[in-house]
């Protein structure tokens, strides 16, 4: 299956179930400024995890795109991207531990058509202080689920993932006991993490096995929560049963609820047995197209490329809800997405404009599931050309004025003053000083923030003397 059916198929799936598909929400939350962007398919659900009745009922189910901006320096390898779709299920005190864990088994493997053999799971271990019992529950019914495709699942008992990396994964072991850094869902990350007054929950987590080809040995020993790449997570099953108190401690809900997000494009990456998320229907014209225009490889720029297809993509989607380039909040972490492919692009040689070539190819991956991009396609092909044309001034001019530093050591201090003059991002010029082979003083980084502050206080002293009018602030200090 390609992720659009597995998007679709999904859907269908769950509305045979008795779930009602409900609207996605916007990149930009709603009447919540407690982020930037909607990360998670569960975040405009909180209230009704927390016991308000839901419109839609008690069985809810979306694809729900996400932004993730802090995982933005992450994006180059073969799973991270900024933006991702969030495939999502929720019981709102209705079913719970057995229902989602063989209904999301039944999708992956009588639908999707995934080996059992490759997936195995985690649970949570439990948690003594807070009084919060192992999910032995859970367990058991994974070990149910899978026998009933012929496969003895063993249990393991790991701890944290720390833990995990010195003990790696023994034969016949399916099933992994984690603790609450690892097997709790919270807003927080972790048990510990647990922000007050939130709904939080142990959780239950589904791997999908590469083969020990694929895990990096620098990470230890491959284990479902290593980093090392053998293991990718493709879904999550959040059993939502507890809130948070005011003095840290946790209480149960009246209500129990199942709270699933399942990564879209990992899950595409599992069905065709490949672990580089941008090997699937979604992105792979992207890159496709990539290739086309600079007459590179992908095997050779592979880095670059997907940073690239990631940080459009996101840019596309970004405009489609409406989000337009700036310098703060949601429309600064866009102007950096496109600056960002822009200056990766001229690394592979493309000098001239080409986002009016790569930005339809996108707009069209996603035209028929999401009618707002059909809509919208050609107004957000001109909002990026426009970001691309203007950047593109900027980049000339600071190039320009970047090459006369040629054979010398280029310093914070000028570094400041190419942002200062030619509004030249800093990140930017270091970067492309070192691509030039310019030297770059170690302090840089120091001797900017010092410019920086000394110009802050310069324009401080001129708004007190209000010397006609002046506004104070700084100016532009880059992207
Ligand atoms: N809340 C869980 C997550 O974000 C599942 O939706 O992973």
């Amino acid at each position: 299956m390609d992720a659009h059916e597995i998007r679709n198929s999904y859907l269908a799936f769950l509305q045979s179930n008795g779930h009602t598909v409900i609207e996605r929400a916007p990149l930009v939350p709603r009447g919540d400024t407690s982020t930037l962007f909607n990360g998670s398919g569960m975040q405009s659900l909180l209230p009704f995890l927390l016991g308000a009745e839901h419109p839609a009922g008690k069985r809810l189910t979306d694809s729900q795109p996400c932004v993730r901006a802090q995982d933005i320096d992450d994006v180059g390898d073969n799973r991270h991207t900024t933006f991702f779709e969030m495939l999502g299920n929720w019981s709102l005190g209705d079913y719970f531990k057995e229902t989602q864990i063989r209904q999301f088994f039944t999708f992956l493997v009588d639908i999707v058509g995934l080996d059992p053999q490759k997936i195995y799971v985690t649970c949570f271990i439990g948690d003594a202080e807070n009084g919060i019992p192992r999910d032995d529950e859970a367990a058991a019914i994974w070990q149910t689920v899978f026998a009933e495709k012929g496969i003895t699942a063993e249990v393991a008992e790991i701890g944290s993932q720390a833990d995990g990396d010195a003990r790696g994964v023994r034969p016949g072991e399916r099933i992994f006991f984690y603790d609450g850094g690892e097997n709790w869902w919270s807003r927080g990350g972790s048990l510990a993490g647990t922000p007050i007054g939130d709904p939080c929950g142990p959780d239950s987590e589904v791997f999908y096995d590469f083969g020990p080809e694929f895990q990096d040995a620098s990470f230890g020993l491959a284990h479902p929560a290593s980093d090392g790449g053998q293991f990718m997570e493709i879904g999550n099953q959040v059993f939502m049963q507890y809130r948070r108190l005011d003095d840290g401690s946790f209480e149960e809900l009246a209500r129990r609820n199942v709270d699933f997000g399942g990564g879209l494009e990992r899950i595409a990456a599992a069905s065709i047995g490949s672990d580089d998320v941008f090997r699937i229907s979604l992105l792979w014209p992207i890159i496709a197209a990539l290739q086309n225009l600079t007459g590179r490889s992908y095997e050779d720029e592979t880095s670059s490329m997907r940073i690239i297809a990631d940080h459009l993509r996101g840019a596309t989607f970004l405009a489609v809800d409406g989000v337009r380039p700036s310098n703060k909040e949601q429309g600064y972490v866009m102007r950096r997405l496109l600056r960002r492919a822009i200056r990766l692009a001229l690394s592979l040689g493309l000098t001239e404009n080409f986002f009016a070539e790569i930005v339809p190819v996108i707009a069209d991956l996603y035209a028929d599931d999401y009618p707002e991009v059909a809509a919208s396609r050609d107004e957000v092909i001109a909002v990026l050309v426009k970001e691309e044309n203007s950047f593109r001034r900027t980049l000339e001019g600071g190039l320009l004025a970047l090459a006369d530093y040629q054979g010398q050591t280029l310093t914070g201090a000028d570094v400041f003053r190419l942002s200062d003059t030619h509004g030249f991002p800093k990140e930017l010029s270091v970067e492309e000083a070192r691509r030039l082979g310019i030297a770059v003083a170690d302090d840089w980084q120091a001797e900017f923030a010092l410019a920086l502050e000394e110009q802050r206080a310069r324009s401080r002293g001129a708004t007190r003397l209000g010397a006609a009018g002046l506004p104070g602030g700084a100016p532009g200090a880059g992207a």
